[in-house]
């Protein structure tokens, strides 16, 4: 019996020593390689869990923020589906009128540059010549905000412009415009346009500055540009556009192009004429 215990403890001994051998080199392993095995401690689990609700939250946000942002999407997008029923329904509106007005939803014109043309009711630039008849202008009508109406054209200031309420256009003074043949277009003596026997001799092209005239003092015709009845050395006869008749002057003082382009009372154009200068 004694000479069986001695190997049997031996061998469990051995054995015992192997398995701790074994274990030894198992956790030599183990700590060379520390990644293979996740180790969650309880802090480590909380962080985690901490983590993993903040990102939901995150997530529940920006989620709450694209609703958000839907809805204002939806209102602008139904803002706009009103603004356009509202310009169809103006659109219909001023094709049933023929109006040309601007409709009430777009913003007022500035009467600084643009004006309703009392006769047609459509808004026109002013200073610009293209709705007006032959040597007339559109201007703003002193004192009104928002009415213009076409007038003689003051701009072109070397011969005066008389207007003619049957032709509905401005004729150059002195030439035979609405008149009978062999007559001229002149002033009266209250300087209103009144056709008369033309005594002067032919004047040349319409436009240019120098044309004959009957002087109202002495009666008798004079070319402008010429020297005529002047006196001082460098003056000739020459119009301007607030003086009927042309006189010596060493320059014309034409209203320059930048002035406000309003209707001035000048004799015969068509305020003058309206009564508006008195
Ligand atoms: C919501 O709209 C704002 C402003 O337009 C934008 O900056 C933001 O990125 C949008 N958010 C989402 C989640 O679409
Ligand atoms: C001048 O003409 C206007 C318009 O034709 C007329 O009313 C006025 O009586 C005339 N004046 C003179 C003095 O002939």
């Amino acid at each position: 019996m004694k000479y069986i215990f001695l190997p049997a403890v031996s061998l469990v001994l051995l054995i015992f020593g192997l398995a701790e051998a074994q274990r030894l080199t198992r956790r030599r392993t183990t700590t060379t390689s520390t990644t293979a095995a996740p180790v969650s401690t309880i802090a480590e689990r909380e962080a985690n869990l901490l983590h993993r609700e903040e990102s939901f939250n995150a997530r529940e946000a920006k989620f709450r923020e694209r609703e958000v942002n839907l809805t204002l999407r939806e209102d602008s997008l139904r803002l706009r589906e009103q603004m356009i029923s509202v310009r169809e329904d103006n659109i219909k509106i001023r094709e049933l009128k023929g109006d040309d007005a601007p409709p009430a939803t777009t913003p007022a014109p500035d009467y600084s540059l643009v004006r309703k043309d009392v006769r047609t009711e459509k808004f026109v630039d002013i200073g610009t010549t293209d709705s007006c008849s032959e040597n007339m202008r559109f201007f703003a009508i002193p004192g009104s905000k928002t009415d213009g109406m076409c007038d003689c054209d003051y701009h072109q200031c070397n011969r005066p412009l008389l207007y003619s309420k049957a032709y509905d256009q401005c004729f150059w003074a002195w030439s035979q415009g609405p008149c009978e043949s062999g007559e001229w277009y002149t002033y009266n003596d209250t300087l209103h346009p009144v056709c008369v026997k033309n005594k002067c001799p032919e004047s040349g092209a319409l436009r240019s500055s120098k044309y004959y005239f009957q002087d109202p003092d002495d009666g008798e015709c004079y070319e402008t540009t010429t020297k005529g009845y002047c006196q001082n050395v460098g003056e000739t006869l020459m119009a301007t556009s607030d003086d009927p008749f042309p006189k010596c002057r060493s320059h014309t003082l034409c209203f320059p192009l930048s002035n406000p382009p309003q209707q001035e009372c000048i004799a015969g154009n068509r305020r003058h004429l309206d009564g508006f200068c008195e």
